[in-house]
């Protein structure tokens, strides 16, 4: 695939026979140490982890508390390096290809980055103009979206700091969409939103893979969203997946309900990590 010209300038086509998502052999781990000790320790937060996803895939990741869901995802985002392995985003290698790969995600997570102080329709202004999106164009955007989302238009132009958790998040998952909506990496999207929130937020991710040509990776602890989203579901457990299947074919091989699936493949260690 040609690179020429400025990695930014040129709108950016994508074969349509790529995977969205291609990783092989992925390792990260992180160096640890407790307070007032002196010795470093290694943590393995992903441990060889091997995926593909087509495009157009809703992909969920399941997992405990530290089995390496983020840290895969920041990977995939090109925020992290892996120690090993190798990804490809639509053929681009997160790697060699950065820039690219950036305008083909996008990630939503519940530590979203903004200018606190600035409006949400600043913070968004600001990050479509990043993304060569005019300005009127992206608003307009912007307004709809969050309308579906049900945030009122007057909390646009509060400082995003006034916002609770759970309309900044929405204001994150519309700046998702602004930008570059081919691969969305969405790092428990509906965490601490409220349930008629959740739904809306559900549907939209739906409703954004059907109109937008979007492919998505969603982690959730949510069993029930898993099911109503997910085409095929990753369980993670210290930093490997330990099965990838439908919801259906998961449950025929490991359980009765999703639920059960994970507690039979997490098994024991979920004890130990809560
Ligand atoms: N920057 C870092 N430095 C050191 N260790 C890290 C760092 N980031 C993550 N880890 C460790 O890597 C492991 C995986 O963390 P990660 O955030 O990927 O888990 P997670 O599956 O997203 O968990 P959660 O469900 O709580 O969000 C954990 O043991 C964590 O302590
Ligand atoms: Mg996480």
């Amino acid at each position: 695939m040609s690179i020429a010209g400025g990695e930014f300038t040129r709108p950016l086509a994508v074969a349509p026979e790529a995977l969205a998502l291609s990783a092989v052999g992925v390792y990260k781990s992180f160096r640890e140490r407790e307070s007032g000790n002196r010795q470093w320790r290694r943590v393995d937060a992903v441990s060889g982890i091997d995926l593909t996803v087509p495009r157009g895939e809703i992909l969920g990741i399941l997992g405990p508390n530290g089995s390496g869901k983020s840290t895969l995802i920041r990977i995939l985002a090109t925020l992290l390096m892996p120690d090993r392995g190798q990804v490809e985003i639509f053929g681009y290698d997160v790697n060699r290809h950065r820039l690219l790969v950036r305008r083909l995600i996008n990630r939503v997570s519940v530590e979203a980055s903004f200018f606190k102080k600035l409006t949400a329709e600043e913070n968004l202004a600001y990050a479509t103009g990043l993304y060569g999106v005019p300005n009127r164009e992206a608003q307009t955007m912007a307004r709809a979206i969050l309308d579906r989302l049900g945030l009122p238009a007057k909390k646009l132009r509060v400082p995003l700091e006034q916002l609770s958790r759970g309309q900044q998040q929405k204001v994150a998952i519309a700046r998702a969409l602004l930008t570059s909506p081919t691969l969305m990496l969405l790092d428990e999207p509906t965490t601490g939103l409220d349930p008629k929130s959740r739904r809306e937020v559900q549907q939209f991710v739906l409703d954004v893979r059907q109109g937008h040509d979007a492919t998505i990776v969603i982690c959730t602890h949510d069993m029930d969203e898993a099911e109503r989203l997910c085409d095929r579901v990753a369980i993670i457990n210290q930093g490997r997946f330990e099965a990838v299947g439908t919801p259906e074919e998961l449950k025929a091989r490991h359980g009765a309900t999703l639920e059960a699936v994970f507690f039979t493949l997490i098994g024991e260690s979920t004890a130990q990590t809560y």
